[in-house]
């Protein structure tokens, strides 16, 4: 591959591919009826979004915004699972009426339900209930284990199903002559991301299922997988798990089993590739600057561990070995400090520092802080590269603003 300027993220196809192929296996093999959707929020990068639209996957949004993007991109409003606390009424109507998946979240949702039922009355509606339960009581052992993995009270999107209030949104729906519930959602980001966890979600949509007699057209199991890990659960233990408790009571021919996974998709592929520019030497400390930044993998600053290799300019074995060494950020905040080395060959200008895993979802989570948005080049199975995003300059940044008034 050609040298690019730096900072950049990479993906590379061959292993973008491979997760898919994991995916679609794992879905395929374990289930047969399927449909895979992609967490626009989690990586919207244009391309990306491209790519999977002709893998098949369906795009899972959760604002008008992302849906517009899909809808430009190509998605049609039936290849839309719409999801999130926060809809659009418009979005909302247009989905349903062409048949795209609708996970209700919100109570304002129910009121929309009973509006547009009573305005198409000759239209049938299959709308789906985001599932909120107690995942802590349901894991126990896990619970005790890794205690932050769950909210102490437990997440705050859906239906709480302890207190009934699932209940009510069900026979709410249910009341209404031309609304079948579909459909149960039951997305759960724990921090352990163990394949544990979804076999007790999907334990817990046959025992909703069968609690409120609901013939289900699909179960949604969300995303929070790991992906691109070898020392981790892939797709095929999760949905080997998932699907061992789905079928004591599902028929694949009937209910269709869905997934929106994120991160765990895009991990594998991603690297973000930066340049020593600088070394400092202060109080027996070096500090070496690069041109990325932890804004650009980390933006809530609250990581410590970021998987890299290194590839050098010159030759390491004339260099000396340096007791501590900071690899430092391009921005000119002090927190801007991603990891120590200790004890290892020094870094000269010139070596890359090569994040690996790392961009899935900051590539478009990055914040527009002194630096734009880095570039994204695709490293292409023929070894080709192709530029999915130029890096913003300040052409991008001012659109949209005015300053000269009058
Ligand atoms: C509803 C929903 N689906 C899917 C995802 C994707 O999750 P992940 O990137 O962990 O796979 C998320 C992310 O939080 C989500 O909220």
């Amino acid at each position: 591959m050609k040298q690019l300027q730096t900072p950049f993220f990479r993906i590379k196809e061959k292993d973008l591919r491979y997760d898919i192929e994991l995916l679609k296996e794992a879905l395929s093999r374990n289930w047969g009826n399927y449909i895979a959707a992609y967490s626009v929020k989690t990586n919207s990068l244009p391309w990306l979004l491209t790519y999977l639209k002709e893998q098949g996957f369906y795009a899972e949004v959760v604002s008008r915004t992302e849906y517009d993007l899909a809808l430009r991109l190509g998605f049609s409003s039936k290849q839309i699972i719409y999801n999130g606390p926060i809809k659009d009424k418009k979005v909302f109507e247009t989905v349903l009426l062409a048949g795209g998946y609708i996970n209700l979240d919100s109570n304002y949702e129910l009121q929309w339900m009973e509006e547009l039922s009573t305005l198409y009355p000759n239209r049938h509606f299959r709308i789906g209930l985001r599932v909120n339960c107690d995942l802590a009581s349901l894991c126990p052992q896990e619970a005790m284990s890794s205690k932050e993995s769950f909210p102490l009270e437990g997440g705050r999107f859906g239906y709480c199903y302890e207190n009934g209030v699932l209940e009510t949104a069900i026979r709410r729906l249910s009341s209404l002559s031309n609304v079948w519930v579909s459909g149960l959602h039951l997305h759960s980001s724990t921090q352990s991301r163990s394949v544990q966890v979804f076999g007790a979600l999907a334990k817990m949509a046959v025992k909703i299922a069968k609690e409120y007699e609901l013939s289900l057209d699909y179960v949604d199991m969300g995303g929070g997988y790991f992906g691109g890990r070898d020392d981790m659960p892939d797709y095929r233990d999760y949905f080997r798990e998932i699907c061992r408790e789905l079928s004591a009571h599902f028929d694949p021919q009937k209910t269709i089993l869905i997934a929106e996974p994120g991160v765990s998709l895009i991990s594998r592929a991603s690297t973000f590739e930066t340049t020593v520019i600088d070394v400092k030497d202060i109080r027996g400390r070096k500090f070496v600057v690069t041109d990325g930044s932890r804004t650009n993998l980390n933006p809530l600053v609250t990581r410590h561990v970021y998987p890299h290799h290194m590839e050098y300019i010159s030759d390491t074995s004339v260099r000396n070995s340096v007791p501590d060494q900071w690899i430092c950020g391009a921005t000119c905040m002090e927190y801007d400090k991603l990891f120590e080395i200790t004890d290892e060959v020094e870094l000269l200008p010139g070596d890359k520092i090569i994040y690996d895993t790392a961009g899935g979802y900051t590539m478009c989570l990055n914040p527009l802080f002194i630096n734009y948005f880095p570039a994204v080049y695709i490293e292409r199975e023929d070894g080709s590269v192709f530029t999915a995003r130029d890096p913003w300059t300040n052409e991008e940044f001012l659109q949209k603003n005015h300053w000269i008034e009058g």
